[in-house]
């Protein structure tokens, strides 16, 4: 076959051996919902604020819980989006040290030991335990979220890179959901069973640690960062099967020669540089729309939205959230490569913004309007399949699109650190937010929604179906200024030669 095989066997392998850390990624973002009040009775007895064994007369759990626990609880949270924000500056580094796959292998030494950690928490002083098994497997997650989407951006073929990119939502999804089911109080998340759920969060990297050796080195890295024709052409092989690779071997060699014409760019080249500023405006403003456009407040905080809206059994409502995010992540797996990416993120945003006015609406009329409820419900739910068309899954594999192999572990470190860091602030501020603007909050998010569609629709270009290097010819195009003024040229000429003269 002339251009080899698009669909291989081994590209599945590879792809879906590292989106087993995208898997790791969710399952850690959702699980330490359900077990909050198992965790804060764990909590409160370690700290000595709780009696050892409660008897109907001291039986203190109903009551709100003590400010110490509150503040290792909020720090158990929290810690992870940290560890994120920190490491998510090293993706470059880790993923240009020895490649991407021995750096995805490396990583998984701090996911084993988060897992560990959280896994044998009944054995030291639980709060402590579970803070530092976090904040190791926020250093592990910070990670993987960019040398994941790094591999997969590099080896997929043009015509599937928008389906393979997204793959890294669905197994963001996927955790988030497994999370939510095996917290069910007669699943895991029960007294006896939560360090075992906790604990499980470093099981996918045990996996993932059997299937790497499996899996071939990225081309690109090896041909354009290390100059390892032989051992590219290899690997295109072992990707493609039996095929011609110079067209493929050609187009990296064009990549190759523009990154030559460079340095290595640093993240702080990167920020300087005014030949990557439009690619870097429109990566980070991605990231922040994805953030800023209030969905973890949902993630983090659904069940007590939902009992805010009068839903009986909130959390029930929230794995339907679950479930609604998986089936809409597979419809974007479907649609982006011909949608488009800028088509499914404006829809989305789009639609996100409306749905945020709705819910604000029916949380504002609920004691009017009991059927105001089905508003707020019906609008949560939009929300979320409009953020899985594309606003959830795009900027995570539009990155590594928009830059070409030079800048690329750069800018996505630095689109990382700002999705982290944007992801720390709203689950840290939410609440308070909320308890300032009461059931206006979600006002918020749709004037951000507003904003962040009218800049897609300015901004950011389609990528679909082109090659990297056709990418950053579009912004060398939009770069380029008009030529200078010819009478002001001539005055120049003649200045310069009086000068000479
Ligand atoms: C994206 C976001 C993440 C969010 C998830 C929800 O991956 O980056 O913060 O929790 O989508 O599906």
């Amino acid at each position: 076959m002339e251009s080899g095989k698009l669909l291989s066997g081994t590209l599945a392998l590879a792809v879906f051996t590292a989106v087993l850390g995208s898997l790791q990624y969710g399952y850690c973002l959702g699980v330490i919902n359900a077990p909050q009040k198992i965790l804060e009775r764990h909590y409160g007895r370690a700290l000595g604020v709780l009696p050892e064994n409660p008897t109907p007369s001291n039986h203190t759990e109903e009551e709100a819980p003590h400010p110490s626990v509150i503040m290792y609880w909020s720090l158990s949270v929290s810690v992870f989006s940290i560890g994120g924000v920190v490491t998510s500056f090293l993706v470059g580094f880790v993923g240009d040290l020895r490649g991407r796959i021995k750096g995805m292998l490396m990583v998984n030494v701090l996911a084993i030991t988060g897992g560990i950690l959280m896994g044998l928490a009944k054995m030291g002083k639980p709060h402590l335990m579970v803070i530092a098994g976090r904040a190791v497997m926020g250093f592990y997650c910070g990670l993987s979220s960019g040398l994941v989407p790094m591999y997969i951006g590099e080896i997929a073929p043009v015509a599937y890179r928008g389906a393979l990119g997204t793959l890294h939502q669905l197994a963001i999804v996927t955790g988030i959901l497994i999370s939510q089911v095996l917290g069910l109080d007669f699943l895991l998340g029960n007294d006896a069973m939560w360090p075992v759920l906790l604990g499980l969060s470093g099981a996918p990297a045990v996996l993932q640690s059997l299937l790497l050796p499996l899996c071939p080195e990225s081309p690109r890295y090896l041909y354009i960062k290390l100059g390892k024709e032989e051992e590219a052409r290899k690997c295109l092989k072992r990707f493609k099967g039996e095929y011609d690779t110079s067209k493929d071997m050609a187009e990296m060699k064009k990549e190759k020669e523009e990154a030559m014409k460079e340095e290595q760019v640093s993240i702080l080249a990167l920020v300087r540089s005014s030949s990557y500023r439009q690619q870097l405006i429109v990566a980070l403003m991605m990231h922040l729309s994805q953030q800023f456009s209030g969905i973890n407040a949902i993630f983090y905080y659904s069940t007590s939205i939902f009992a805010n809206a009068g839903v009986t059994q909130p959390v029930y409502a929230t794995i339907g959230v679950g479930v609604i995010n998986t089936i809409f992540t597979m419809v974007s797996v479907m649609l982006v490569d011909r949608a488009g990416r800028r088509t499914l993120t404006l829809i989305g945003l789009g639609g996100m913004c409306c749905c945020a006015i709705a819910m604000s609406v029916g949380l504002v009329y609920l004691t009017t309007y009991s059927w105001m409820s089905y508003v707020s419900m019906t609008a949560i739910f939009l929300f979320v399949c409009f953020f899985e068309i594309g606003p959830g899954p795009i900027p995570w594999f539009i990155v590594a699109e928009l830059f070409s192999q030079g800048p690329r572990p750069a800018a996505i470190a630095l689109a990382g650190c700002c999705n982290w860091t944007s992801n720390f602030i709203v689950g840290m501020f939410f609440p308070y937010i909320e308890a300032l603007c009461g059931s206006y909050v979600f006002i918020i998010f749709a004037v951000i929604l507003f904003g962040s569609t009218v800049f897609t629709y300015c901004r950011v270009p389609e990528t679909k179906g082109k090659t990297f290097e056709e990418i950053s010819a579009e912004f060398q195009h939009r770069r380029r200024r008009p030529p200078p003024d010819p009478k002001a040229a001539t005055e120049l000429e003649h200045l310069k030669s009086s000068t000479e003269a």
